[in-house]
């Protein structure tokens, strides 16, 4: 981290009041960032951001209101953008496509464009995905293998990752894509999402209903480290000269959903896992893992944090979390 960097400096963060939101927005006012957060839901409940809401210039409206992000842009001289609003779930993507595509692409496109006209911009930072790969028989996935996602989530995120690359590559917007695997931690509370859904199952005495074969492979990676990398990329970006590459952020450490569930379990003093295999799961990769070896040469990222000893740091946050609402 770059001493006083982040000091008084104009960010704004879409899709602030989400899991990866949530914690850059808490890190950014620890460096004393001027943080303007946009989401279509502000001041929500379930939140870690509830202490700290009144530092926070709060916007609430779409990304995918092309004038409304000019304006928070130009008029907030706004200096670094972390894009991060999104339908971020495969399954609510594939529920409702339209959505989608709107946020996620449109809202792409809108940030990007926005950005070319101010003079303020130094640096955008697009959260695309894993998924914007798409299906690849080579494991891991490299940053240069192609885009090419097949469903709506992904074929969202592989659009995304392409704008972002035009922009630089047409405009010169000093732009940087980063593409995560499965990211978990405190305040997430996306339960459709595995690490979350397993540890409330266990917490609730429920079983846990998997949609998948349970086989399916993903790294898995604390959010602590996707934070560091996020931030160590805005920094880096003009000094290393990095505009318009896209990074992997990993622990290369693949995990099938079956192991990463029995692991949780061991963490949360289960003797055995109490699971339901439905085998739903349709339309998602089976097997996915990234390489961080870019990251780690270019950027001397590494993710400091251990999966278990992160889990055990999880679970303990969902435990405090229930066991204050109950
Ligand atoms: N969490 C992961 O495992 C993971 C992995 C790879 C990539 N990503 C990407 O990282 C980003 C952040 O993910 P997350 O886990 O924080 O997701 P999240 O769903 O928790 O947060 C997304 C936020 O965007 C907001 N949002 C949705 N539509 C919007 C719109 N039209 N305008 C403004 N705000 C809108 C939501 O209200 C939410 O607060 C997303 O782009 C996601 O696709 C996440």
């Amino acid at each position: 981290m770059q001493n006083n960097f982040w000091k008084n400096k104009n960010i704004l963060i879409t899709g602030y009041e989400g899991f990866v939101g949530s914690h850059l927005t808490l890190a950014l006012l620890q460096y004393q960032a001027n943080v303007f957060g946009l989401d279509i839901l502000t001041r929500r409940k379930n939140t870690i951001l509830t202490n700290d809401s009144s530092k926070i210039n709060i916007i609430k409206g779409s990304v995918a209101d092309y004038d409304l992000v000019y304006k928070i842009i130009i008029q907030n001289k706004i200096e670094f953008i972390f894009h991060l609003a999104a339908t971020s779930l495969v399954g609510e993507a594939l529920a409702d496509p339209l959505e989608t595509f709107s946020t996620n692409i449109r809202g792409t496109w809108n940030i990007l464009e926005a950005s070319r006209h101010s003079k303020f911009t130094k640096g955008a930072i697009i959260a695309s995905s894993d998924k914007a790969y798409g299906i690849k028989n080579k494991l891991p996935y490299r940053e240069d293998s192609s885009l090419c996602g097949c469903h709506p989530y992904d074929v969202s995120k592989s659009c995304a990752d392409l704008l972002a690359y035009t922009y630089f590559h047409t405009y010169g917007l000093p732009v940087c894509i980063t593409r995560c695997g499965n990211i978990f931690g405190p305040g997430d509370f996306n339960f459709s999402r595995i690490v979350p859904d397993a540890i409330r199952s266990i917490i609730k005495n429920k079983t846990l209903i998997i949609r998948s074969d349970g086989k399916f492979t993903r790294d898995y990676i604390y959010i602590k480290d996707i934070i560091s990398g996020y931030l160590l990329l805005a920094e880096n970006m003009q000094n290393l000269k990095i505009s318009g590459e896209a990074f992997n952020f990993s622990n290369e450490s693949p995990l099938s959903v079956l192991e990463l569930v029995k692991i949780i379990s061991r963490l949360s003093g289960k003797q055995k896992p109490n699971y339901k295999i439905t085998n739903q799961a349709k339309y998602e990769i089976k097997y996915q893992y990234l390489s961080a070896a870019k990251a780690k040469k270019i950027l001397k990222w590494r993710p400091h944090h251990k999966l278990e000893a992160a889990l055990k740091e999880t679970i303990k946050w969902y435990q405090d979390y229930f066991a204050k609402r109950s």
